[in-house]
């Protein structure tokens, strides 16, 4: 079939190109414009990529218009049905669902890379027992990169497997850390017969004197149940703002663990993974049905810089299937854990049906995204309202290490370097002191 074309032509100089029109297995074709500066002198402009594909992977699908998401193919409603988050996560990173065996021998190794390096743990003494469990994610993960750095071989992909391995293993031992530090309570050590979602419960809530207590205390199987889908569900989503922010730092060849810290700092923002906590907030500042339309106004009112916090999506305009999916098992969650919180889900059922009546939010395309309903079932499960956005990186480490790998294992992958539209001074001379205003 005859390769497509796109023509530019630039009017006020008549000179035109033709570059090739790229399309890949779905979505959007786009147009190849790496030779644009040199076949016509032009830069495209696109603040906030609206239009712009910044690479090309196979890893994710995400179809905004029919809310359709796909992992490696397979659609996120049947993974959230029958997987589990590391069977998931090696789906995600391999291409491909693993055998019993390679699933067996993927879990034992994660949870033999589970345990930090001791001085690890001195890292955390650093922060204030107040310090936002994001601001320890940051700055702990970082640091891993001076325990990880010198022997590290890039261009060696056994030793790119192993790096994207120990991340996703020492990440939830990090999260329980950071929580433990708040909460002044001593660190527990991962242990090699728990499951990875019971590891990070058992990381996270059992404390020593409870030693003989059995286990299902802390341990509940419908809790690891619930686990899995929320971290299934935030495991990957293309090319977001924390997964491109990982793959510009990694573009520079820059330490694995550094390029992963980079990602977490982008996912914390209110606009992105920190939305999950902001919606808490904003429920508990709602407070009952009757203030609705009051808020409702505020996020329509274009001078109010409040925004209706878990809703809204770059990608879908329609439903987000993972916030479907979430909905669904919050009234299960919520009558096996904490019928308390039932208002609070209420509450959020009132504010989803007001908002998807109104006017607004139709035109807008405006639907609840992954973090409205994601945070009514971490509270049911007791993780605090500031560990929300640590229980997404910790998702979220399985999408970036694979599109590490991805992008690392490309033969040629260039440093990303966008351009502008300069909009400065013309050139000047230099003003003595003397001689200025
Ligand atoms: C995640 O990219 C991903 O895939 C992200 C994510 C992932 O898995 O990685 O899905 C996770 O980050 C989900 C999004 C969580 N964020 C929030 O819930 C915060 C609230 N949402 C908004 O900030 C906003 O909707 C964004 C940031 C999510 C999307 O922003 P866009 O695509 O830049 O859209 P926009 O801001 O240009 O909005 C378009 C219009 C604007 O009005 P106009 O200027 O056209 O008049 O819709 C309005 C916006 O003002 N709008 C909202 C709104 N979201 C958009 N108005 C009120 N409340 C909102 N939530």
């Amino acid at each position: 079939m005859e390769k497509d074309t796109v023509t530019i032509k630039v009017n006020s100089t008549g000179k035109q190109a033709d570059f090739p029109l790229l399309k890949g297995t779905h979505g959007n074709p786009a147009v190849e414009i790496s030779s644009l500066n040199k076949e016509l002198g032009i830069f495209t402009y696109d603040p906030g990529f609206m239009a712009t594909a910044s690479c090309k992977s196979s890893i994710t699908y995400i179809d905004g218009e029919n809310g359709i998401l796909l992992y490696r193919g397979y659609p996120i409603d049947q993974l959230a049905k029958n997987s589990s988050f590391l069977e998931v996560a090696y789906l995600l990173m391999n291409g491909d669902l693993p055998s019993r065996q390679e699933l067996g021998a993927f879990v034992n190794e994660i949870n033999q890379h589970a345990m930090l390096h001791e001085a690890l743990r001195g890292f955390f003494d650093g922060f204030h027992y107040d310090a936002h469990p994001m601001a320890m994610m940051v700055g702990v993960v970082g640091s891993l990169s001076a325990f990880y750095h010198s022997e590290l071989d890039m261009n060696d992909p056994e030793h790119r497997r192993i790096s994207a391995m120990r991340m996703l293993a020492k990440i939830p031992t990090i999260a329980a850390a950071s929580y433990r530090h708040s909460v002044g309570w001593p660190y527990v050590y991962p242990r090699q017969d728990l499951e990875y979602c019971e590891n990070f419960l058992n990381m996270m809530f059992s404390l020593p004197s409870q030693k003989y207590i059995d286990e299902a205390h802390y341990i509940d199987p419908a809790a690891v149940k619930a686990l899995n889908l929320l971290f299934i569900l935030h495991a990957d989503h293309e090319q977001n703002a924390s997964t491109s922010t990982v793959r510009l730092a990694s573009s520079t060849g820059a330490n694995p663990y550094a390029c992963i810290a980079a990602g977490i700092s982008a996912l914390w923002g209110p606009a992105h993974g920190g939305a999950n906590e902001a919606v808490l907030s904003m429920l508990d500042e709602i407070g009952s049905a009757d203030n609705i339309p009051k808020f409702i106004a505020k996020a329509k009112d274009k001078n109010d810089p409040f925004r209706l916090m878990g809703f809204g999506h770059r990608v879908y305009k329609n439903f987000d299937p993972r916030a479907t999916i979430i909905r669904e098992t919050c009234h299960e969650i919520l009558e096996k854990f904490s019928s308390d919180d039932e208002p609070l889900f209420e509450l959020a059922l009132a504010l989803e049906e007001y908002a998807l009546k109104d006017e607004y939010f139709i035109e807008k395309k405006l639907y609840p995204n992954v973090d409205f309903y994601s945070g009514i079932i971490y509270k049911a499960l007791k993780i605090p309202v500031d560990m929300f956005t640590v229980m997404f990186v910790i998702a979220r480490t399985a999408g970036w290490v694979s599109h590490w790998l991805e992008m690392m294992a490309e033969p040629t992958h260039r440093i990303g370097r966008p351009r502008q539209i300069y909009t400065g001074l013309s050139a000047r001379d230099y003003v003595e002191i003397a001689e200025r205003k």
